[in-house]
């Protein structure tokens, strides 16, 4: 890539996040706010895991914009720690739109919900990039709360492993690998809806408390994206603790990534097929679909050379994970995968996204696939700098475009072209 390509790449990421910048003041919690939405045209409200890569892409464009962006993010954590994956600052725009999300609410404007937790890894490239250690002192408290409500609400049988208590938590929202799990048989928006629909009422009836959630074992994951993310996490923030003289709380954040790392390759490697599986319900039953989830714990250092040799050959495999616009988001194997729109609106059934081939590049770099991470990143670039621009999701094979435009994580190639 050369430089000039660079700042192309830079310069209209630059611009779409002109476009996607929220700013203002919202009565409700009487705090201003400054942040990228994920697409002014359907989410016009602050996600945490979209947010956490909007800071990581604004880090090359205006450090002080991305750390707007994770004050913005914490600024109405609650007491218990979570950071909801949604707040709706301006909700009072929107009402008509609302009606179309399938969400849970903790009040009006906060969902109670979780997200990937990449807040950690989100504030030290932010610090490490001109944030400096003044906004390091600054976050590890509110990160800490965060991550302690992961390690005790949604880790009760305490393998290291968090679990997800609805599919919306994983951000993989439709994603196939849920459809037997949920009662999903053909695929369909009506099914997917009413599989959620279920979910939610038993939930509501027993009060959304957690304990009592996960009692009812309706829909528990151990979902290994969201695992490898909070494993990876955990060790960032221990170095932050240490950065910020916190030896204690570093040790501690480090053997909570090292139990979580160990259970991710005990239990849900799957030898016969190489790949990593979520686990579900208290029976810890594997959900053996091959989707771009299995490919995470790439970014595990300790990967052993095994595991790692059979999910790059899977990821290059033209049958499997290999396309023109690589990484599907469900294997092209999978009677389930489709590579366009899915009835209309339903994601992560098979089309190619930015954020999961920045971690899958980052990871395949960690052992040395550094040609295939490349390729990877080249294939995201001509994506989103085609006419097809910044779209939300695309077809593997034919890289059109599908979903949102001008969606603000699809930004993500910056980071990928200029940190190489
Ligand atoms: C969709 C995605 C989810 C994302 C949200 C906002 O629901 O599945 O991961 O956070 O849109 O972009």
């Amino acid at each position: 890539m050369s430089v000039s390509s660079v700042a192309d790449v830079t310069a209209a990421v630059r611009k779409m996040y002109e476009r996607n910048r929220q700013q203002g003041h919202a009565p409700w919690c009487d705090k201003d706010y400054d942040f990228v939405c994920p697409s002014s045209g359907t989410y016009p409200f602050q996600w945490l895991w979209d947010s956490c890569f909007h800071a990581i892409a604004l880090t090359h464009i205006d450090v002080g914009r991305a750390m707007a962006e994770m004050r913005s993010l914490v600024a109405n954590q609650s007491d218990d720690g979570l950071i909801s994956h949604v707040t709706f600052w301006q909700r009072e725009k929107y009402e008509e739109m609302l009606k179309t999300y399938g969400i849970a609410y903790r009040t009006p404007y906060l969902s109670d919900c979780m997200q990937p937790p990449l807040v950690a890894e989100a504030v030290s490239m932010i610090a490490a990039r001109g944030g400096g250690a003044a906004f390091v002192r600054e976050m590890v408290p509110p990160l800490k709360r965060f991550y302690d409500w992961l390690d005790r609400t949604r880790d009760p049988d305490r393998d290291g492993l968090i679990a997800t208590l609805q599919a919306d938590e994983s951000g993989l929202d439709h994603a196939s690998k849920y459809d037997a799990y949920l009662g999903v048989a053909a695929g369909t928006h009506a099914e997917c809806d009413a599989g959620w629909r279920r979910n939610f009422d038993a939930y509501n009836a027993v009060g959304r408390v957690p304990e009592k959630m996960f009692a009812l074992d309706k829909f528990i994951c151990e979902d290994v994206l969201v695992n490898t993310i909070y494993v990876e996490n955990l060790r960032v923030l221990a170095q932050l603790c240490r950065d910020v003289g916190d030896a204690a709380a570093a040790t501690m954040y480090d053997e909570r990534a090292t139990r979580g790392a160990r259970s991710l390759l005990e239990k849900c490697w799957d030898e016969e097929h190489g790949m990593f599986y979520d686990l579900a319900g208290h029976r810890e039953e594997k959900l053996r679909t091959r989707s771009v989830s299995s490919l995470f714990p790439l970014l595990l250092p300790e990967l052993p050379a095994k595991m790692v040799d059979r999910l790059v050959a899977a990821i290059e495999d033209p049958t499997d994970f290999g396309a023109r616009y690589p990484v599907p988001s469900v294997s092209m194997r999978e009677p389930s995968y489709v590579a366009g729109a899915c009835d209309g609106t339903l994601v992560w059934r098979g089309p190619s996204w930015i954020n999961t081939n920045w971690y899958v590049a980052r990871g395949l770099r960690r052992h040395g696939a550094d040609r295939l991470a490349q390729k990877i990143e080249d294939a995201s670039v001509e994506l989103t700098m085609s006419p097809e621009g910044f779209r939300e999701y695309y077809n593997p094979q034919t890289g059109e475009g599908f979903g949102a435009r001008d969606f603000s994580w699809s930004g993500l190639v910056v980071d990928m072209v200029a940190v190489r």
